[in-house]
């Protein structure tokens, strides 16, 4: 039986869905009991295989996928912990947070690096919108999870224990990855666009931590911040084309302006480049 076709058995009487609002783009997410229930996406075949994987690797850092119920809702093991809602909370800031993160993310993507880049990782968006820019970031290697906000990281006890949130996986580079890590955990964004908790971090001297943490090698280190500015150019396209493609949250993120929260970035990444590269190399 394929992941899209192994149907989830309810364990005994249904319990209440209690609706999870901590992240911007799914409607409909809820948790019931010990699971949650996601309604498919575009990305939920990827997703599926991604997890059995996992699941066979013997990773503990990610949900199990358990099957499809009968609503035809992807059923996840429900990760016990905290997430950052919005406003996020201090302990986003925190040093330790963010190199336990990074740690975390170091052994997902050695854990699912065996994978590679499977045929099915393809989901049908992947051909660049037009006037996008092509990517620099060389011949992709494995799933990276590409989307590791605070929202998306499990902890227990001050310490990341598990990636949630597989939507935005797609085939790249330790050094995109490393990049993502580094928007969301190293403040690589403008002051002003930062979340309260985060806009006094030092986004040279965190970026320095971060990458000793995941313990990125010298060739991709002395790539990040031309691929950070080139991933934060391409995201304009990207997200103004899931804007108009998928609609939902995506439309209204674009409504609410992120295109011009990314141009600003891009102006910040090239004013900061210098000190950002000198400092992780
Ligand atoms: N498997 C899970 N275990 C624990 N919490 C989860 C799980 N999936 C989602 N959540 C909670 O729901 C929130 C939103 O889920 P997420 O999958 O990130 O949806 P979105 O696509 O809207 O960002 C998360 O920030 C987290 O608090
Ligand atoms: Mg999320």
């Amino acid at each position: 039986m394929t992941a899209d076709t192994r149907p989830y058995v309810e364990p005994g009487q249904p319990e209440p869905a209690v609706p999870l609002l901590g992240g911007d783009l799914t409607e409909g997410l809820v948790r019931v009991g010990d699971t949650v229930r996601r309604p498919a996406s575009v990305s939920s075949r990827r997703v599926r295989r991604l997890l059995d994987f996992l699941q066979s690797a013997g990773f503990q850092g990610a949900p199990r996928f358990l099957g499809i119920d009968e609503s035809g809702r992807d059923t996840l093991g429900f990760v016990p912990g905290d997430t950052a809602g919005r406003p996020w909370p201090r302990w986003v800031a925190d040093e330790s947070s963010a190199i336990s993160v990074a740690r975390l993310v170091r052994s997902y993507d050695d854990a699912v690096q065996p994978l590679g880049v499977p045929s099915w990782a393809r989901a049908g968006d992947d051909d660049d919108p037009q006037g996008c820019p092509s990517s620099i970031a060389g011949q992709a290697t494995f799933l990276a999870h590409m989307d590791i906000t605070p929202e998306n990281v499990v902890f227990q006890g001050g310490t990341a224990v598990a990636l949630i949130d597989f939507d935005l996986v797609r085939p790249a580079t330790r050094a995109e990855e490393v990049a993502n890590l580094l928007l969301w955990w190293g403040a690589w964004m403008p002051a002003t666009d930062r979340d309260p908790v985060i806009r006094e971090v030092d986004a040279a001297s965190r970026a320095a931590v971060l990458m000793d943490a995941y313990g990125l090698g010298p060739v991709d280190r002395a790539k990040v911040v031309d691929v950070a500015l080139n991933a934060a150019e391409r995201s304009w396209h990207l997200m103004r084309r899931r804007a108009l493609t998928q609609g939902g949250g995506w439309k209204r993120m674009w409504d609410e302006g992120v295109g011009d929260k990314i141009l600003r970035r891009q102006a910040w990444l090239a004013e900061n480049a210098a000190v950002l590269h000198a400092a992780i190399t």
